[in-house]
């Protein structure tokens, strides 16, 4: 996730540039940059490492002369560590045409490849410089005498060489270029990333959402998978990815400017719930296929080698991320590969009994965790090897693992973890299925089948968001409650964890998570008349123990919210439901953990909470 903006018009494009992408850091905030085409028809580039005030403060010390029309990009790393040379934008060799992007460039590697070998210079670890270089080949290929015709003449060859480029790029992503030789016209195209076009009169916007522009302009056109727009001060056209025109409809947005940074969305806690298909579907992109070959090996560093060797593997983590390795330690054991998972601060001695054929897997949002970072150390003092599971690219982790997984989230700014969450158990499936092909344990029909149910998981979590309303009702009744317990078994087990934590950290209410066959050995004393337990008890091999737990609590009074699917609910006797799609047992976690996350916002929301930044808690924490 990154914020993307555009502006053609004769009002003052650098601050306008600048001013969106202030409004758009949530979207990413490591580096930042600016492109403009000046009064010469020169290109103006100013890119910094850090925030958008660092940027602002280096342009006005040497402002551009006379821009007309330019881009800007604030960045969340995905590929290459946050730096200047990383930052967007980016320039061909020429450096007259500029891309912005927001996404990830599946094939950016058999292009850069392509690109080398005809002769061009790279001046970024990115996938998005491909783009630029791949701009100046069609340029080239469309036989363009740039300086022989007036600016205007060229708009028609920048048109079709940016289509031509857009056609060769696979994966997500929302781009605006610019070409210095024709300022008059800006070029936007998206592709399974957000990008909207603000009309105004005599200017135009482009933005990654309304919020960078809505100061200027209420009107705006949201740009579909498949669609480009050519923008120029008085019109945008719009085209389908053939070059095909299209019509389409401006809508007036009713938002400010900060319900539009979170979507419409009352809390970025709840926004990032409904980001959560995204996060696994990026997290997952261009990963997947085939499991067992060596497709981690360039990214990552892991080879089907290294992972037929590795003895056992050992999570650590801290929080949420803690409840991620746990899912991990149940699948790595369910393919009979030994895992264990600790929690990072009791990690010690534990660490001291690493060697070189166990695989640490840290996992870490931030990939600054003091905690974790520790664990690490003494991990790999003790000669075992690390592989990092980070969405924070350039991160502490990052440099001190051995092999780093990046989660593709964008910046989660809700304390409360939510879509880093399905990022780690994603990456923790992905990684699981690769190394069970690698090993055997799947055969090649039964990879296929497991990759393929975990590329429709983000469907279904879709299709679970849409219940948020009944959720949010049922959460409404508990409101008042003060003490709720979560059960499960087996891999739904750390949900169950996870949605006490998530109740304890926004609604600051006493919750507890335990192992549903844990209950008879104490935690059923506690239960009264009325009180709140929630039962995660999908189809599977843990179903008829679940339901026995269902009962003995509701005898003792407990009222059971039972989440279940359309099968399971036939077996678990609760007072009240949540019914979830049906998936494979294995991927259950990446399901019901949803309602839990939803649960907790609503009773928070009764409970008037400051629901992204909960008292006493910190987003990243980096004392031990
Ligand atoms: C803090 C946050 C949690 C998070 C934990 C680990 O406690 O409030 O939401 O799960 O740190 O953070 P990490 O960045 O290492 O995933």
């Amino acid at each position: 996730m990154c914020g993307i903006t555009g502006y053609i018009g004769d009002n003052k494009t650098t601050d306008i540039l600048i001013d969106g992408l202030k409004r758009l850091e949530y979207r990413g905030y490591d580096s930042c940059g600016i492109a403009v085409v000046d009064a010469k028809n020169e290109l103006y580039l100013r890119r910094v490492s850090g925030r958008v005030d660092a940027l602002d403060k280096l342009v006005a010390g040497d402002p551009a002369k006379g821009p007309k029309s330019g881009v800007g990009h604030t960045r969340w790393a995905t590929h290459g560590a946050p730096s200047e040379d990383n930052a967007h934008p980016h320039t061909d060799c020429t450096g007259r045409v500029v891309v912005v992007h927001n996404g990830i460039i599946e094939n950016y590697l058999d292009l850069k490849e392509k690109l080398q070998a005809g002769g061009h210079k790279f001046k970024s670890e990115t996938d998005t410089e491909v783009i630029a270089h791949l701009m100046e080949e069609k340029l080239k290929s469309l036989h363009v005498q740039e300086k022989a015709v007036r600016a205007e003449m060229l708009e028609p060859v920048f048109f079709e060489a940016f289509r031509r480029t857009v056609a060769e790029l696979k994966g997500s992503f929302a781009l605006s270029m610019v070409w210095a030789s024709c300022p008059a016209m800006l070029l936007a195209a998206r592709m399974h990333s957000p990008l909207v076009i603000g009309l105004g009169k005599g200017e135009n916007f482009i933005a990654s959402d309304v919020s960078a522009f809505l100061k200027f302009t209420k009107r705006v056109v949201f740009l579909n998978d498949g669609e480009m727009a050519a923008v120029r001060k008085d019109g945008v056209d719009y085209y389908d990815f053939k070059g095909k025109k299209t019509s389409k409809d401006a809508v007036t947005i009713q938002w400010d400017s900060t319900m539009a940074e979170k979507g419409g969305y009352k809390h970025f806690m709840l926004k990032e719930i409904h980001e959560q298909a995204e996060s696994v579907e990026n997290t997952l992109r261009g990963r997947l296929l085939p499991l067992g070959g060596d497709i981690l090996k360039a990214e990552t560093g892991l080879t089907t080698a290294s992972m037929k060797g590795f003895a056992a593997l050992q999570f650590v983590a801290c929080g949420t991320a803690y409840h991620a390795c746990l899912v991990g330690r149940f699948l790595f054991e369910n393919f009979g590969i030994p895992a264990h998972a600790d929690v990072a601060s009791e990690f010690t001695d534990r660490a001291k009994l690493m060697h070189k054929d166990t695989l640490v897997v840290a996992i870490s949002q931030s990939g600054e965790t003091a905690d974790t970072l520790f664990a690490v150390r003494e991990a790999k003092a003790a000669g075992a090897r690390v592989l990092a599971i980070t969405n924070t690219v350039g991160s502490t982790l990052t440099r001190e693992a051995d092999y780093v997984l990046h989660t593709h989230c964008g910046p989660e700014i809700g304390v409360a973890s939510t879509k880093a969450f399905l990022g780690q158990l994603a990456a923790i499936y992905l990684l699981a299925g690769h190394f069970a092909a690698a090993r055997g344990i799947l055969s090649s029909t039964e990879a296929r089948r497991y990759a393929e149910d975990l590329l429709k998981v983000p469907r279904l979590i879709e299709e679970t968001l849409a219940g948020e309303k009944e959720i949010a009702k049922v959460a409404e009744a508990f409101a008042a409650s003060e003490h709720f317990l979560f059960i499960s078994r087996h891999i739904n087990y750390p949900i169950a964890l996870e949605g006490a934590l998530k109740i304890k950290e926004i609604s600051y209410v006493h919750a507890e998570g335990y192992a549903a066959g844990e209950m008879k050995h104490g935690p059923i004393a506690i239960i009264y008349k009325g009180m709140p337990l929630l039962a995660v008890a999908p189809t599977g091999r843990a179903l008829e123990l679940m339901a026995g737990n269902v009962e003995e609590a509701k005898a003792r009074g407990a009222d059971v919210v039972a989440i279940v699917d359309a099968a399971s609910r036939k077996t678990v006797k609760a007072n009240r439901y949540i019914v979830l799609p049906d998936a494979p047992e294995l991927f259950t976690p990446l399901l019901t953990v949803i309602p839990l996350q939803i649960f907790a916002y609503y009773v928070a929301l009764a409970k008037k909470c400051d629901i992204d930044k909960p008292r006493n808690l910190a987003k990243s924490v980096t004392v031990r």
